[in-house]
């Protein structure tokens, strides 16, 4: 069995637009995100742009992104944001790496480093009930469906 993949997660710079376009422009990767279409030029420039307000931490709204490395390579981003109810993620993966183990490795890493972060251990995602990959990473990690609302499954760990 191979060993997992080695991934390091660091804070998301301006620097990562092209990459993180190249995802989110992609359909495969926006498939399950949204309404499933890709992002337009604008939408992506709003997104990042957003999270890299560094609005306070406890600001219901603010975002933290992270970009996952693996041997300096990048391969994901994890995307978290402080709602009401605790904090969202969100894991891309470039689809060249999927199948390689890289989410896990990138959502064990952002279930240490998010809770520190936030200081908090209300953690929460909402998946498309298709995306059955997604939905076995965090049911692995304890994640369970708590809810569903409009038409999306809601996990919370806590
Ligand atoms: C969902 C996504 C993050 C998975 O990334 P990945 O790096 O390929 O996932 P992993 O290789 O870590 O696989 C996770 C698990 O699913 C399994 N898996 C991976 N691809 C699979 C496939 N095509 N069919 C069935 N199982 C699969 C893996 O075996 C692994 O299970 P394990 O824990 O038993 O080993 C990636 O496909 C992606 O970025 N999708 C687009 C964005 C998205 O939908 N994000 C989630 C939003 S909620």
């Amino acid at each position: 069995m191979k060993p997992p993949p080695s991934i390091t997660l660091r804070p998301f710079h301006e620097a990562e637009t092209v990459f993180f376009a190249g995802m989110a422009s992609d359909e495969r990767v926006t498939r399950f995100i949204g309404d499933g279409q890709p992002w337009d030029e604008q939408t992506i420039q709003d997104r990042i742009r957003a999270a890299l307000q560094q609005d306070p931490l406890d600001m219901v709204g603010t975002s933290r992104w992270f970009l996952a490395t693996e041997a300096k390579q990048s391969v994901g981003v994890v995307v978290s944001t402080r709602k009401e109810e605790g904090i969202e993620i969100g894991y891309w993966v470039s689809p060249d790496h999927w199948g390689r183990g890289i989410a896990g490795a990138m959502l064990d890493g952002a279930l240490s480093t998010i809770p520190e972060v936030y200081k908090t251990k209300e953690l929460l995602a909402r998946v498309d009930p298709a995306n059955t990959v997604s939905a076995k990473l965090l049911t692995r990690r304890g994640f369970q469906l708590a809810t569903q609302q409009e038409g999306l499954d809601h996990y919370t760990l806590a």
